[in-house]
């Protein structure tokens, strides 16, 4: 057995004996478990810095930490000597207080999901026609006319494509544009969990999204990174294995049962070849969220300019060539950052106290030397591997 599955293991059985003892009311016993547990993590991300895990393990060893605090803070002296000194206590004294709630004031649904409505509209999410189209022709003419639907119609929506480009906004209009009760969640937040919670969690947040749908009210179950959630791993520290599976059970039921419920899941993701064939298939509508091209990056720089204040010298044409390779994300950031450092400066000269003064405008120059300092963060070797295999799985 290699280490790293050692060292998962033993972070598992470490992880699930500690949980199992804190539920029981045994603190001390479960603190030093859970430590146990942190080690074993904190190993693990040492030996394997590249392992796309890692923030997950990272998480969930803080927050066993965080867990032994408050433990911690309830647990008297004697028990701690006695579960130092006795490995066998049953559970005697420690139950007493009956403390039995792992993750002390854990609500974990509500931790992990967002039902507040994210306001976004179509002219908000630039460029992506073909994306648009297709999360139109999968949700929303759907949920306007399910009678005209009479062989049903895709309940997941699988974007991928390279990070910045718009994929949780496209998700967002969608949702905006059925009026339905988004619930969003990530890998990070639903695995670093308490172990064996995260998939009753999985279940719950399903219950929730059939509920609304139930009442009348759309729902849709947005799941970012859906990578590192649902990718092929062979070994798991005591949960992804059990929630990816939950995980294929829910979707496969909002698809038998909920026949005529509006509950659609909407995955996201920038690494679409680590997500093994289980998922993929369940993901009926597969589609690229491209890099923006030049006419794409006009539009957005007239979008994000048009709250700021530009010099008549400024030529967003040009800025759209010099900014080839950049994403949404990135274009935003730009102008973001040539406002900042305009306002930067208005400070330093002092201007900015006199509360009647007003900055500058911002001039090509200013665009042009935060375009010098910045590269695009996605790659053309990135790209084609987008395309390739957008090639093998497109499912429009
Ligand atoms: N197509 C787009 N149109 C407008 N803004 C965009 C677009 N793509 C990205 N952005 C900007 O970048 C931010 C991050 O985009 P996001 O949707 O989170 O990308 P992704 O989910 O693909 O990583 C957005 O909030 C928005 O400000
Ligand atoms: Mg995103």
């Amino acid at each position: 057995m290699s280490a790293s599955n050692e060292l998962e293991k033993a972070a598992t059985a470490y992880a699930l004996d500690a949980v199992r003892l804190d539920k029981q009311g045994q603190k001390g016993r479960a603190i030093t478990l859970y430590q146990k547990a942190i080690e074993s993590l904190l190993q693990l991300v040492q030996l394997y810095p590249e392992y796309g895990l890692n923030k997950v393990y990272v998480q969930r060893a803080i927050a066993y930490q965080e867990r032994i605090k408050s433990l911690q803070g309830t647990v008297s002296a004697s028990e701690m000597n006695q579960a130092a000194n006795n490995d066998e206590v049953g559970g005697g004294a420690a139950t007493r207080d009956g403390n039995g709630s792992v993750g002390g004031n854990g609500k974990p649904n509500e931790e992990l999901v967002m039902t507040e409505k994210p306001k976004v509209n179509w002219a908000e999410v630039v460029g992506l026609d073909t994306a648009k189209k297709a999360v139109k022709e999968a949700i929303v003419y759907p949920v306007q006319r399910p009678d005209l639907f009479p062989l049903g119609w895709p309940r997941g929506i699988l974007l991928f494509g390279p990070p910045g480009c718009g994929k949780t906004l496209l998700a967002a209009a969608v949702a905006t544009e059925i009026d339905a009760n988004f619930y969003s969640i990530d890998a990070a937040s639903i695995m670093s969990k308490w172990l064996g919670e995260a998939e009753q969690n999985v279940a719950k947040l399903f219950g929730s999204a059939r509920k609304s749908a139930v009442e009348g009210k759309p729902a849709i179950v947005f799941v970012d990174e859906l990578d590192s959630l649902m990718g092929n791993h062979s070994n798991e520290v005591g949960g992804e294995i059990r929630v990816k599976n939950q995980f294929l059970k829910e979707m496969d039921g909002i698809v038998d049962k909920g026949k005529n419920l509006h509950v659609y899941v909407i995955g996201a993701t920038n690494k679409p070849w680590d997500l093994d064939w289980a998922f993929i298939r369940r993901f009926q509508k597969r589609i690229l969220v491209p890099l923006a091209d030049h006419g794409t990056r006009l539009s957005m720089l007239k979008l994000y300019s048009s709250n700021l204040q530009i010099d008549a010298d400024v030529d967003l044409i040009e800025l759209a060539r010099l900014s080839e390779g950049f994403s949404g994300s990135d274009i935003r950031d730009v102008c973001q950052s040539a406002q900042l450092s305009l306002i930067g400066e208005f400070f330093e000269t002092g201007k900015a106290m006199d509360k009647e003064a007003k900055p500058r405008s911002l001039t090509m120059a200013d665009f042009r030397q935060i375009l010098e300092e910045r590269k695009p963060s996605v790659s053309l070797d990135m790209l084609s591997q987008y395309n390739r295999w957008f090639e093998a799985f497109k499912a429009l």
